[in-house]
């Protein structure tokens, strides 16, 4: 990642503490509704000692919740931002994973074609400049039984972003950079449409089998194929 993608990131996480709002809402992020979604969608195609994929995994939860339910899967994990590096490190040397310390930009894993049974890509597409070049590489590594699940923000209305924070911008205390920083995340968050989001994913040779929408509208998990 160049150092302006990196200083991008950092201001959009808002520095280092956003490691432990990862940790901390991992369980909200991944619980019993996304293991349902799992079963139904991903679990049916996966085999004996599935290989498994978290693209921007930050701190790597996701490999030590992927080994509890797999034992002998393959495991890896994408993740280049130094605050979330040395927790990833730590979980994928106890996970036995491999952790690929590189750009999502500039994809390229060395691994074969079709090789990998699920890639999970959770909250990270709005993040990127562009997601182009990981759709395609996800789509290289997948198995023809495999699955793509991306989880992400999709647009909505201002009124309806603002009201699922604590903070109000318009409390006449709230400050110019909280007012600044929630309609900042408002342009970052919102960045694709339900349907924008859709189409790259198809648009990069991947077709979608099943999609949800969850918190009103918010948040987008499609399931594809490559
Ligand atoms: C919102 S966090 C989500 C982390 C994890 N997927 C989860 O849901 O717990 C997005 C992660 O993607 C990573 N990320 C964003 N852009 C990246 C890039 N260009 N290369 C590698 N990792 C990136 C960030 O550093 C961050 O750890």
């Amino acid at each position: 990642m160049t150092d302006h993608a990196q200083q991008r990131l950092h201001a959009h996480h808002g520095g280092e503490h956003f490691h432990d709002l990862m940790v901390r809402s991992f369980d909200g992020r991944f619980g019993d509704e996304f293991w349902a979604y799992w079963a139904e969608n991903i679990a049916p195609i996966l085999g004996e000692d599935p290989t498994l994929l978290d693209l921007g995994c930050g701190p790597g939860l996701m490999l030590r919740a992927w080994r509890e339910r797999y034992p002998t899967a393959v495991l890896h994990g994408v993740e280049l931002q130094p605050y979330m590096l040395t927790t990833a490190r730590e979980l994928a040397t106890e996970t036995k994973a491999t952790l690929h310390e590189t750009d999502l930009h500039t994809l390229s894993l060395p691994l074969p074609d079709a090789s990998v049974d699920a890639i999970l890509c959770a909250v990270v597409i709005h993040e990127l400049r562009e997601p182009i070049g990981m759709l395609r590489e996800a789509k290289r590594l997948l198995r023809s039984t495999g699955r793509l699940l991306v989880m992400d923000w999709v647009r909505v209305p201002l009124t309806q972003y603002l009201e699922a924070w604590n903070e109000d911008p318009f409390d006449p205390t709230a400050s110019p950079e909280l007012r600044a920083d929630r309609l900042d995340h408002f342009m970052e968050h919102c960045k694709y449409s339900r349907d924008d989001l859709w189409w790259l994913v198809e648009r990069c040779g991947l077709t979608i089998e099943t999609a949800k929408e969850r918190a009103d509208g918010q948040f987008l998990w499609l399931v594809a194929r490559a």
